[in-house]
């Protein structure tokens, strides 16, 4: 097969949809893999990588769309590329359809096969290829947050770890998902004391189990969140329910009970947050205070983070690839249900039932 790699237009988006050991995978398999010109360079892959491991490089966007059977991305297509998709083309990368009418639009009209990494899904319900991004937005949450509690960026000025003689900071963790975890191992490995509520028992006891002593699992209530606001030095927002706008479990009027350079971190800001003073911010701007309070609510974070981002997102993208590649896109989705699920628009129909709910469109199955 054909496979194409364009560069990622979209605003601040430095990751790339594979890395030369995907194409060295692939070229193996005797597929050909085109790679835009530049496309690996902000995730640290410059094109000489891509030619040794088998690629040929393309100058332009058009030229990749034009020769791929399969274009691997990261992000949605954003309006510039909604031409230079082919009638029949397997698209597959993040579309969030949901939140775009006129991107599902775009892709029904295109009648190009869109396979959206999103709602690939394992019988058990989790969502493997969601699941890398969440750990690296855990992990960097603890990286943020430490460097906001600085004095100079308005924070509260204490070192997270302490030293000898002087405690440690305070971490609040909300929500103990793939997040909540990965950003209590950070903190605790750091030092930190970490409080982490869920309202999921099973979750709970996992942390319990698995975590240092420096981690205390408790139940989430509004009675606990407030009890902790008072002393916490960070707080993390890790929450989330499936398919709902995240719950607001830290309401403004807490923030008074805060001490002043208090940070909170709401990593839940793509689900519309779960702090009630959140608001989207980017990496250039990515905080703002109220009442005394740093708040971070980046909605890309693993966008920083390029070369993390693209090497855990490729290493579960790839073998779907390898899938689609050596047996073609119905083939695969028959033999492979986790791959099924992520078909969400083939050739002009809508075939991912809630997306075509969302916008009162008409729904075919598969
Ligand atoms: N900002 C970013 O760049 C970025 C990146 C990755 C993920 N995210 C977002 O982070 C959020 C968390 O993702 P995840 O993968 O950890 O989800 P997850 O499903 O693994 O974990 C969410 C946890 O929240 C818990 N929860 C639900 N209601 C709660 C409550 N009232 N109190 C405490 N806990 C509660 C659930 O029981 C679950 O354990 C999602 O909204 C996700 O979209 C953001």
């Amino acid at each position: 097969m054909k496979i194409g790699v364009p560069i990622e237009i979209k605003n601040n988006e430095n990751r790339v949809g594979m890395t030369p050991s995907g194409v060295f995978e692939l070229t193996k398999r005797n597929h050909t893999v085109f790679i835009q010109k530049d496309a690996g360079y902000n995730s640290g892959f410059p094109d000489e990588d891509y030619i040794d491991a088998g690629a040929t490089i393309l100058n332009t966007i058009e030229e990749v769309y034009d020769v791929a059977e399969m274009i691997v991305k990261v992000k949605e297509p954003i309006e510039k590329e909604y031409a230079l998709i082919k009638e029949g083309q397997v698209v597959f990368t993040y579309f969030h359809f949901a939140s775009s009418e006129v991107l599902t639009k775009a892709m029904v009209d295109s009648k190009a096969v869109c396979i959206a990494y999103e709602t690939v899904e394992d019988k058990d319900g989790s969502l493997p290829l969601l699941i890398p991004m969440s750990e690296v937005a855990g992990r960097m949450s603890i990286q943020q947050g430490a460097k906001y509690l600085e004095k100079p960026i308005m924070g509260r000025g204490i070192l997270l770890g302490g030293i000898p003689g002087v405690p440690p900071a305070k971490v609040l963790i909300l929500g103990a998902g793939i997040v909540g975890v990965q950003a209590a191992r950070m903190a605790s490995g750091l030092g930190a004391n970490v409080f982490i509520l869920d309202i999921n028992m099973k979750a709970l006891r996992h942390v319990s189990e698995t975590m240092p002593n420096n981690v205390i699992s408790e139940f989430s209530s509004e009675y606990n969140i407030r009890k902790h606001v008072k002393d916490s030095d960070l707080i993390i927002g890790g929450v989330l329910i499936k398919g709902a706008k995240a719950p607001k479990l830290i309401t403004k009027d807490m923030l008074k009970d805060m001490r002043p350079g208090t940070v909170m971190v709401d990593v839940a800001v793509d689900q519309g947050g779960c702090f009630e003073t959140t608001k989207p911010t980017t990496h250039q701007d990515p905080t703002y205070i109220i009442d005394d309070v740093v708040h971070y609510s980046v909605a890309n974070m693993p966008g920083a983070v390029p070369y993390t981002s693209t090497m855990g997102l490729t290493n579960v993208t790839l073998p779907y690839v390898i899938k689609l590649a050596d047996m073609g896109w119905e083939k695969a989705c028959e033999k492979n249900k986790s791959l099924a699920k992520g078909l969400n628009v083939v050739n002009g129909k809508i075939v991912y039932k809630e997306i075509a709910e969302a916008f009162d469109l008409e729904f075919e199955k598969v």
